[in-house]
């Protein structure tokens, strides 16, 4: 039997306390992989807006004395259930999402299925390891969409945060154009100091002529939006005919978007929603593979993620209300390895 059993045979995880009531953690059963699946001992997981959206929303899908929040995270594979994929990975420190409301990252162990890990290499901490999932594979599905519908120029919304400081950093790699939009003047220096000639602030007054005028200029006709705000109609109707509104998040909260239908006809928008957990399912574990791969790569070399500060697992309410009071200033990362005070 693994030392890890042998010890205590449970763990520490995070729980909602009661519907919106306090995250807290606390001690039950270490879950067992079963055939396809893996036992990771977790090593750090960040906070993403992903996590606080699906635990807003838990009491009303979930059992919640049984869900635990955290849906990627890194760590080191320390049981394998049965088949290929599970014994590969055994060993191996990974990057890992979580396949089940009942195991999430932001805990001791998480079991999930042995396709939602990759390899991390050597060159890659645990830290930026953790964060290797989700935003990185997003941005690469947004220049794979901007490629495969031959788009010249890309907007992105809410900029300044750990998704779109890669956006920005792929549109150079990618020799695609980004024009990034940030809500405040602090933003838009973070944009510039990046290198990114294309800011718009959209506490401007001029912001939807200025979106006008820059989209139509470099022909920008693929807007991916994460905001959601009540400029979003105005923001779609400044733009090229024919463009593509693809909404990827929900920052504001605003249970319905508007859309003038006369314009929408007139300026042929095409509206849709992208999803990486369906795109993922879609691209298959090959594809998906191969994207990790490159994401390895991208991170061992200059794609790194700006971490703001590190709580261990006993202080996750703190690492929440420290990360909604200043998203733009990196991730808030969970230390699931401590769970006493070990800031970075
Ligand atoms: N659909 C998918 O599969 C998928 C995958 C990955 C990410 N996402 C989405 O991508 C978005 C960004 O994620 P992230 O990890 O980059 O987040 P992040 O690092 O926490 O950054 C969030 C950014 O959004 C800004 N922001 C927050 N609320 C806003 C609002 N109401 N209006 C305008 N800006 C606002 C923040 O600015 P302040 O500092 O001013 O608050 C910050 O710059 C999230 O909505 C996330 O859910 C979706």
């Amino acid at each position: 039997m693994s030392d890890y059993l042998m010890n205590s045979g449970t763990m520490k995880a995070v729980f909602l306390e009661k519907p919106e009531g306090r995250l807290v953690v606390k001690e039950v059963k270490i879950p067992q992989p079963g055939p396809n699946e893996v036992l990771i001992k977790m090593s750090a997981a960040p906070v993403n807006p992903s996590d606080l959206a699906k635990i807003r929303s838990a009491h009303t899908e979930y059992d919640l004395t049984s869900f635990i929040p955290g849906l990627e995270g890194s760590g080191t594979v320390v049981e394998a259930g049965k088949g290929i994929l599970p014994h590969l990975w055994k060993g191996k420190r990974v990057a890992c999402s979580s396949e089940y409301y009942t195991s999430g990252s932001w805990a001791e162990y998480m079991v999930t299925k042995a396709g939602k890990c990759f390899p991390l290499g050597s060159k890659v901490s645990d830290e930026q390891g953790s964060m290797s999932l989700v935003n990185p594979l997003t941005a690469l599905a947004f220049f794979e969409i901007a490629r495969q519908n031959k788009h010249k120029a890309i907007i992105n919304n809410a900029a300044a945060g750990a998704l779109g400081r890669m956006v920005e950093l792929l549109g150079k790699k990618n020799s695609i154009p980004v024009i990034n939009i940030v809500r405040n003047q602090a933003q838009v220096d973070t944009l510039r100091q990046l290198g990114s000639p294309h800011v718009l602030n959209s506490s401007d007054s001029s912001f939807i002529d200025d979106l006008r005028s820059l989209s139509h200029e470099l022909k920008a006709t693929l807007l991916f939006d994460s905001v959601c705000s009540r400029q979003l109609e105005m923001m779609c109707d400044a733009l090229p005919y024919g463009s593509s509104v693809i909404i990827y998040g929900n920052l504001t909260g605003e249970k319905q978007v508007v859309f003038n239908p006369r314009n929408l006809i007139s300026n042929n928008l095409n509206i849709s929603g992208f999803y990486l957990g369906t795109r993922a399912r879609e691209n298959g574990l090959i594809k998906n593979m191969l994207h990790l791969k490159e994401v390895s790569s991208l991170m061992s070399s200059d794609l790194k993620i700006k971490i703001h500060v590190m709580f261990p697992l006993s202080e996750v309410q703190e690492a929440v209300d420290t990360y909604l009071g200043n998203m733009s200033a990196g991730k808030v990362l969970l230390d699931c390895r401590t769970t006493h005070s070990n800031k970075l």
